[in-house]
């Protein structure tokens, strides 16, 4: 495809992680694990979790906050706001309404997107979507979690690995001349498999037991699939643009296990300096990790204007995908 086209330029991004520090081995005074099980196993040394009373939306406006910072943007600019979230403050009204709200919005609309932790490469692609349609100009695109909230935290095969946090980004529409060379998303890609179901998942919600429940997961299973599948959405994403895997500067993975991230870049023949992790500090943030990876990654200066970046992610449905673009 040549010729003028409708492209979602990322004008900036920010991120935010709870005060409190829980580090491995305060988790092992309460389960029995261990800090060197941990790290071995998944890379993880410590991850934020929110103080009582602190809440997904508001994770998600001090992202939000910073990333319209960074963009010199207000949010009087933004047309749309998604929010990729599986935690939200309530069952309903949608985070999203609830940042808009937050933020002082008084035009535009806003809603959320349920991916776990894929959550935010599907709402990159809903935005992206919806400015190539011409329906917004502007979007914020947020991915924000409590893992904390719905974790077992007696079930040492779940509680050590996840955190708290958000991420977000502000896209813009912009003209591209239709090839690779243009700045911003050059496209998303997204997968789910439905009878993956049992692998991982919240075992309550509102329309079976009016309750919220607890992460349950096969961690080994859901292990064998991200590697396989998120590679698998790394090459189909780097095929739609028409570039190699080894034309792009920088991956950025969902932070599930650096075990994850060193097998999918193995897999791909991709040489580790060129993956950004954060898991060692963050844990998995779900939806957040993204781009929470992305705003370190941006902000300490190796993501740099005209490279190529690939955003991938794998969680629960189980759902998964990948979204490339150009800084
Ligand atoms: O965001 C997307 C969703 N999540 C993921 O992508 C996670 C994918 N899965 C994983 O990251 C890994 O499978 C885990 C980190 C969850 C587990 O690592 P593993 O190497 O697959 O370990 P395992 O589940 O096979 O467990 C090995 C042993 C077991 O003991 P036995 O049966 O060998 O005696 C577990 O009971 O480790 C034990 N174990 C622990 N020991 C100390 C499990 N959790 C812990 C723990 N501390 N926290």
């Amino acid at each position: 495809m040549t010729g003028p086209v409708l492209r979602s330029h990322v004008i900036g991004c920010g991120s935010y992680l709870p005060e409190n520090i829980v580090t491995n081995a305060e988790l092992a005074a309460k389960v029995d694990t261990s800090d060197e099980w941990i790290r071995t196993r998944t890379g993880i040394r410590q991850r934020h979790i929110a103080a009582p009373g602190e809440k997904t939306s508001d994770l998600a406006v001090k992202a939000a906050l910073a990333a319209l910072a960074n963009a010199g943007a207000t949010a009087d600019d933004i047309d749309m706001v998604v929010v990729a979230t599986t935690t939200p403050d309530l069952t309903f009204p949608s985070v999203g309404t609830i940042v808009q709200r937050k933020l002082g919005m008084t035009r535009g609309f806003a809603f959320d997107v349920q991916a776990v932790c894929a959550g935010f490469i599907y709402a990159m692609s809903v935005a992206d979507n919806f400015i190539k349609a011409g329906q917004a100009k502007s979007a914020l695109v947020i991915g924000a979690d409590t893992m904390s909230r719905i974790l077992d935290w007696t079930d040492r095969t779940t509680c050590v690995l996840f955190g708290d946090g958000a991420g977000a980004v502000v896209l813009n529409a912009g003209e591209g001349g239709g090839t690779s060379e243009d700045r911003g998303v050059l496209n998303t890609v997204l997968f789910s498999d439905g009878r993956l179901h049992d692998l991982l998942y919240v075992d309550s919600g509102p329309s079976t037991n009016q309750s919220v429940g607890f992460i349950r997961m096969q961690g080994k299973e859901v292990f064998k699939h991200a590697v396989t599948n998120i590679a698998a959405s790394v090459e189909a994403s780097a095929a739609a643009a028409g570039v190699p895997v080894s034309a792009i500067d920088w991956f950025v993975p969902h932070q599930a296990n650096q075990r994850i991230l060193d097998g999918t870049a193995k897999k791909l023949k991709v040489d580790a300096s060129r993956v950004v992790s954060t898991v060692a500090l963050h844990g998995n943030t779900s939806a957040a990790s993204v781009p929470l990876a992305l705003s370190t990654a941006v902000a300490d200066g190796r993501i740099q204007r005209g490279q190529l970046v690939l955003m991938e992610a794998l969680g629960a449905g189980m759902t998964w995908g990948a979204c490339l673009l150009r800084w």
